[in-house]
């Protein structure tokens, strides 16, 4: 049997735990002709569940990472890429006809899809006007389209007048709807919260948060029951205690304890084994992440990790709390009603070298 659990993509169908109600509140923007804007720590589950809401909807969609995304020219090349993906060429050969540079397509014989490219060195803004005008100029008030632009957070990155510029073009359309996923908590409401940014109140703002618990106690304990079959509630549970809930790292544990139960059936507990695998097998990545980490930050993630206060007069209050904001800003730290650690075996790690 195969493993039941999936971790580090999109997760769909049987992989999905039910985010019913945010499945539904987004579906309900999906149809509507509003703008969204959905934020939460990496791997809460943004991506998927925008796919599982898209996927339930007859509305056409295009979802470009911008965290694969190379310049703004890469990025018109891929949103044209996708579009082909929802029009055949065929049908907007006459709308092609109106860009300013005109691009070179070819069918990838492998995968059948459309490939993109412009020639090197063109004005990319020019490029992008022209790929959002197409589409816009494809669809219509009865049939409008979707853009999913997800880890929105890196559109400075890419340029640092891209908000400025994408935000001008938007303004002039009417047939699209955008979905703008991120993470990276505090750039995020930058971008949407910061009077002086151009996305400034641009759509509605959700968030979201871990799984419900009892849901994805029944999820896991359903799909371990039939190499457990007397633990798979107990074992559900220390799942979720050992990860607070969170869907990635959660599913990571339950597929590597199914690995251990089928490799090594003698083993007695399977989680502590499956724990063990993880963070040896992560070792030599961890260890380079916190070569590299200032005294402070390795001091604060010790504190955190074995859950002692901060405030003990070791550094100032400014240094904690600004050391905290950035490796929340880069993920190593999350916040929910206090800061915690994100990887759970990450923690584990730390535990060991202190001891
Ligand atoms: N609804 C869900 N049910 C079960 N597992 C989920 C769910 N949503 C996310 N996950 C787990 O979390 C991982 C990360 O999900 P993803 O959608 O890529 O998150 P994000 O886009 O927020 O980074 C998935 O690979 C999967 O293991
Ligand atoms: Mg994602």
């Amino acid at each position: 049997m195969e493993n039941p659990f999936k971790f580090g993509t999109i997760v769909e169908a049987e992989y999905f735990t039910d985010k019913i109600e945010e499945v539904a509140y987004i579906r309900h923007f999906v149809e509507s002709a509003n703008h969204l804007i959905l934020i939460s720590p990496r791997r809460f589950g943004k991506s998927s569940v925008v796919a599982k809401a898209l996927s339930q909807s007859c509305r056409k969609s295009i979802t470009v990472n911008l965290q694969q995304v190379t310049s703004v020219a890469d990025l018109s090349a891929k949103l044209l890429r996708e579009f082909f993906k929802v029009h055949p060429l065929e049908r907007i050969r006459h709308l092609i006809s109106h860009f300013r540079i005109i691009p070179t397509l070819t069918t990838n014989p492998i995968t059948g899809l459309m490939d993109v490219s412009f020639q090197p060195g063109v004005d990319a803004s020019i490029l992008l006007e022209d790929v959002m005008e197409l589409i816009e100029h494809a669809h219509t008030q009865d049939d409008r389209i979707i853009i999913v632009l997800d880890d929105f957070q890196e559109i400075l990155d890419l340029d640092s007048h891209l908000d400025k510029k994408l935000r001008a073009i938007m303004q002039k359309q009417k047939h699209i709807n955008y979905i703008l996923l991120g993470s990276q908590e505090s750039m995020m409401t930058d971008i949407f919260e910061k009077k002086k940014s151009p996305f400034y109140h641009f759509g509605e703002m959700m968030r979201l948060g871990k799984l419900p618990r009892g849901d994805f106690h029944q999820y896991l304990s359903e799909r371990l029951k039939p190499r457990f079959p007397d633990t798979s509630g107990e074992l559900a549970d220390r799942i979720l205690d050992y990860t607070g809930c969170h869907p990635y790292y959660s599913q990571q544990l339950a597929a590597n304890i199914w690995n251990i139960s089928v490799l090594q059936p003698e083993e007695e507990d399977a989680l502590s084994a499956a724990v063990n695998h993880i963070v040896v097998s992560h070792g030599l990545d961890y260890e380079r992440l916190w070569m590299n980490f200032k005294r402070t930050n390795k001091w604060i993630l010790q504190s955190l990790a074995t859950n002692r206060p901060l405030q003990t007069g070791e550094y100032p209050t400014s240094t904690l709390y600004s050391s905290l904001k950035r490796m929340q800003k880069e993920g190593y730290v999350i916040y929910s009603n206090r800061y915690e650690i994100e990887d759970p075996f990450f923690k584990e790690w730390i535990l060991r070298g202190i001891q």
